[in-house]
C-alpha cells in the first residue's frame, strides 16, 4: 500500500461506456485520491464518440481537484507505472474491452495499460476489471475466470435496478459506487442496499406510501 494519499491507476479502453470512466475518475479525485490515468487509442475514440471529449486532460473531469490527476502516454512502458517499485493501492480498468481482458489475462505487456495491470497482479495489489460486452463469448468468460483465479476482481458494468434509477446518471453511479467501495474510497452515491427497494429515491418513497 502507498503512503499518504491513496494512489489508484485507472485504465480506460475502447469498450462502450466512457461515461463510467468519466464519473469514476471525477469521484476518485474528489475522494482524495491521486489518479494515474492511462487511456488506449480506442478509449480516446469512445471518449470522443460518446462524451464529445476530444482532447482528454485534467480539465475534462468534473472535480475541483484536477491537480491530483496524472495522465500517461499509452505507449510509454518506461513510465513509473510500469514498475512495481512505484507503489499504488490498485488499478481499475473501466470500461474494459474484450481485447484488453484477453491481453491482461495472458500477461501481455506491450503497452503501459497492460504492463501496469501485469505489475498490479505480480505485486498482489487489487486489480479490478469492468468488462462491457454482451453476450460474453466463451473466450471472454475463460479470460475472466483466469484473471479471477489470479486474484483480480471482475466487476461487469451491470447496474442493478433495485435502487429504482431515474436517469442514466443513476445507473452510472450504481456501477461507480461499487468500484469506489472495492478500492475503499468514501463516497455519497446512492448505491447501497438497505433492505428496502428504492430506499433513498423519491420514487421509493412514493411506492411505499
Ligand atoms: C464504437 C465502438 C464501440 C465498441 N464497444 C466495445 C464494447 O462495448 N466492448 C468491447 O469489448 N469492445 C468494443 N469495441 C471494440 C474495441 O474498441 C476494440 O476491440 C479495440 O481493439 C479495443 O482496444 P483496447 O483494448 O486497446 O482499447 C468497440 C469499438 C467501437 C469503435
Amino acid at each position: 500500500m502507498a503512503k499518504g494519499r491513496k494512489q489508484i491507476v485507472v485504465g480506460v479502453t475502447g469498450a462502450s461506456g466512457a461515461i463510467y470512466a468519466h464519473r469514476l475518475v471525477s469521484c476518485l479525485l474528489d475522494g482524495d485520491v491521486d489518479v494515474h490515468l492511462i487511456v488506449t487509442p480506442y478509449g480516446h475514440r469512445l471518449f470522443s464518440d460518446e462524451l464529445d471529449i476530444k482532447d482528454l486532460g485534467a480539465s475534462s473531469f468534473s472535480t475541483s481537484h484536477h491537480e491530483r490527476l496524472s495522465v500517461y502516454g499509452y505507449r510509454d512502458v518506461g513510465a513509473k507505472l510500469g514498475s512495481g517499485s512505484f507503489r499504488t493501492d490498485g488499478m481499475i480498468i473501466c470500461p474494459c474491452s474484450s481485447n484488453t481482458l484477453a491481453s491482461v489475462s495472458t500477461g501481455l505487456a506491450e503497452n503501459l495499460l497492460n504492463r501496469a495491470a501485469s505489475v498490479t497482479l505480480k505485486e498482489r495489489r487489487r486489480l479490478i476489471l469492468v468488462p462491457r460486452e454482451m453476450p460474453a463469448s466463451h473466450i471472454d468468460l475463460q479470460n475472466s475466470l483466469r484473471l479471477s483465479e489470479a486474484g483480480a476482481i471482475i466487476c461487469p458494468a451491470a447496474p442493478g435496478f433495485y435502487m429504482l434509477p431515474q436517469t442514466i446518471d443513476d445507473l452510472v453511479d450504481f456501477v461507480v459506487g461499487k468500484l469506489l467501495d472495492l478500492v475503499d474510497v468514501e463516497h455519497s452515491l446512492n448505491t447501497r442496499w438497505t433492505g428496502e427497494v428504492g430506499s433513498g429515491s423519491e420514487r421509493g418513497a412514493e411506492t411505499e406510501a
